[in-house]
């Protein structure tokens, strides 16, 4: 009977271990990575947690938590979508910047990697279109170059 007292705080000090041990067992099998966007296309940046249940994803970019809007999409399996990208918005914010994926359960929470995400540069797609047609004349061998509108 002396046993009952000691070796039910016993059980409970192990039973509290093994929640802090899984705990910070949450850990990522999926982080996002950095990527250059498309503007105006949709973009998916993807977050997968492996921890106790239950636990819940959250995006922030550049800190700022997202929340689920007409602008982005939150899926249970972590990723998050962002509808059309935009370099430039209307009231001049930007998708542009460093996402990062929270994960939380009753025993933790951890951050993410920052994916940088980064528009095309117009530069850059001009200079492909430019590559692209160099390309071809020389094929072609025809020596003429049309900017038109490039
Ligand atoms: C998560 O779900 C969305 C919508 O069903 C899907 O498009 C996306 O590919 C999924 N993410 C992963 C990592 O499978
Ligand atoms: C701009 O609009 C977006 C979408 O409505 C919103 O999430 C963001 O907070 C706004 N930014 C500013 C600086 O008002």
């Amino acid at each position: 009977m002396r046993c009952l007292v000691p070796c039910f705080i016993g059980i409970l000090l192990i039973t509290a271990l093994l929640g802090v041990t899984s705990g910070a067992e949450l850990s990522f099998t999926l982080e996002p990575s950095d990527i250059i966007a498309v503007q105006e296309q949709p973009l998916m940046l993807h977050c997968q947690v492996d921890g106790i249940q239950p636990i819940t994803t959250q995006w922030r970019r550049s800190g700022v938590p997202l929340a689920d809007s007409e602008y982005h999409t939150m899926f249970h399996n972590g990723s998050l979508l962002i509808g059309r990208f935009q370099k430039t918005k209307s009231n001049s914010s930007t998708d542009e910047g460093e996402y990062e994926c929270v994960a939380q359960n009753s025993f933790g929470l951890v951050v993410s990697r920052k994916a940088r995400v980064q528009a095309a540069s117009k530069c850059l797609r001009e200079h492909l279109v430019i590559v692209v047609v160099l390309a071809r004349c020389g094929e072609a061998s025809l020596p003429t170059l049309g900017m038109g509108k490039l």
